[in-house]
């Protein structure tokens, strides 16, 4: 029976992702890889046992001593997310910031460097570089990169870490991926980007120049409401030890049991996306025609600024899952009564999952920033983020239509 065949379409390639990891039991081989609980692995010998403390079997296979440093399903998933995201390697974390701390301390930032970094990132990456980097001698620019002159910023910012995320968060802004690589290149720059929102079924930033690529897991990759996790893929062996040590030393390690679940949801991720973004599509056209909503963020409405840019990076009419809208009423007064009246949409944070959820940015992923600060931003009082989920399209149109209506 084959292994692993890379010639596999990724949808293909999700599915049997396992097969690299079975164990050969003589009662039969598990076609799913089991949990490996165990935090401390034995060796044949105190040679063999030396040899694993490298990660690596005179094989090149990897080998287990302790399960901070790596166990057998975290193992499983990195493989996995490193061939869907074309990268050399990668390593999983407990949560996604877990992820995005060490992949900013890989990209080598320390007192005195100085990063570029998105004005839309999610609040709490920002929070990270305000209590962390900066009191530590980073020094952080925070502009918009998805604007057409990033390239112009990058040249002018000299930066040695440019960060930003694929899709933006709420507004669903969309980054120049190959402008943006192209001159940090020139500079000198390492690239980080957050892919969450997009996942690596509709863009792979590493194919498009990028350094190192984060995920928060926790989200589409696995996909269920019930895993929390990270992960960050490099496209350079180069950046692979110094990730590898450095979330040995955080010690924000993925547990076997997240892992496995992950791995669960990875499977379908192909499927999902699909349905994800069809009835993102729908909801989008539905809510930019509702007389109660002022306007739809989305990419796939003409009338979005990166509408002609996401058609480029994304292809064949997808744009991901998450879009957001305002109300005519731009109140919390009214964005509340419409939240408390969803019956099939979940008003909770968090996305990516099947069901549908329902956020509003003042009150979650934007709560830290003032009313000024949010409308800087384009965020206005009426702004409402949806997550749409991958239940029957007609089901999300009516419950959204009866609880705008109220
Ligand atoms: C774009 C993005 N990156 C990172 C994170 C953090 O992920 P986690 O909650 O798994 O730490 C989030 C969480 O919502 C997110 O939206």
């Amino acid at each position: 029976m084959t292994d692993y065949n890379t010639n596999w379409h990724l949808d293909t390639q999700l599915i049997h992702e396992d097969r690299s990891a079975r164990s050969r039991y003589q009662t039969g081989t598990p076609t799913v890889q089991p949990i490996h609980a165990s935090t401390t692995y034995i060796h044949e010998s105190c040679e063999a046992l030396d040899q694993a403390f490298s990660g690596k079997t005179p094989d090149g296979d990897a080998a287990f001593v302790y399960a901070r440093q790596g166990n057998p399903n975290a193992q499983t998933l990195e493989d996995a997310l490193a061939r869907a995201e074309r990268g050399v390697g990668a390593i999983t974390f407990g949560s996604g910031m877990a992820a995005i701390n060490a992949a900013l301390i890989t990209a080598g930032l320390t007192s005195g460097t100085k990063i570029l970094a998105s004005k839309d990132l999610y609040g709490p990456s920002i929070g990270l570089l305000q209590a962390h980097y900066i009191p530590n001698g980073v020094e952080v620019i925070l502009k918009d990169l998805c604007v057409p002159e990033v390239g112009a910023i990058i040249r002018e910012e000299q930066p040695d870490v440019v960060y930003l995320e694929t899709i933006s968060n709420p507004l669903v802004k969309i980054a120049d991926l190959d402008a943006i690589s192209a001159a940090a290149q020139e500079v000198g720059a390492i690239t980080v980007i957050d892919s969450t929102f997009a996942t690596p079924y509709l863009i792979r930033p590493l194919e498009h120049g990028f350094d190192l690529v984060v995920h928060s897991t926790t989200k589409y990759i696995s996909g269920h409401g019930d895993s929390t996790g990270g992960a960050v893929i490099s496209s350079k062996n180069s950046l692979m030890g110094n990730l590898r040590t450095n979330a040995n030393l955080l010690g924000a390690m993925l547990s076997p049991f997240e892992a496995h679940l992950t791995m669960r949801g990875l499977r379908t991720l192909a499927l999902r996306m699909e349905r994800h973004c069809s009835n993102a599509n729908q909801v989008a056209a539905f809510l930019s025609e509702h007389p109660a909503v002022e306007c739809v963020h989305f990419p796939s409405l003409a009338s979005h600024p990166q509408h002609e840019l996401a058609k480029r990076l994304i292809s064949q009419g997808r744009y991901g899952g998450l879009l957001s809208f305002e109300l005519k009423e731009q109140n919390q007064e009214a964005v509340y009564r419409f939240m408390n009246r969803l019956q099939l949409c979940l008003p909770a944070t968090s996305l990516g999952d099947v069901f549908s959820l329902v956020s509003y940015p003042p009150m979650s992923s934007h709560r830290t920033l003032s009313d000024k600060e949010r409308r800087n931003l384009g965020i206005n009082p009426g702004c409402i983020r949806l997550s749409v989920g991958i239940e029957h399209i007609d089901d999300i149109l009516n419950d959204l239509d009866q609880a705008l209506r109220g």
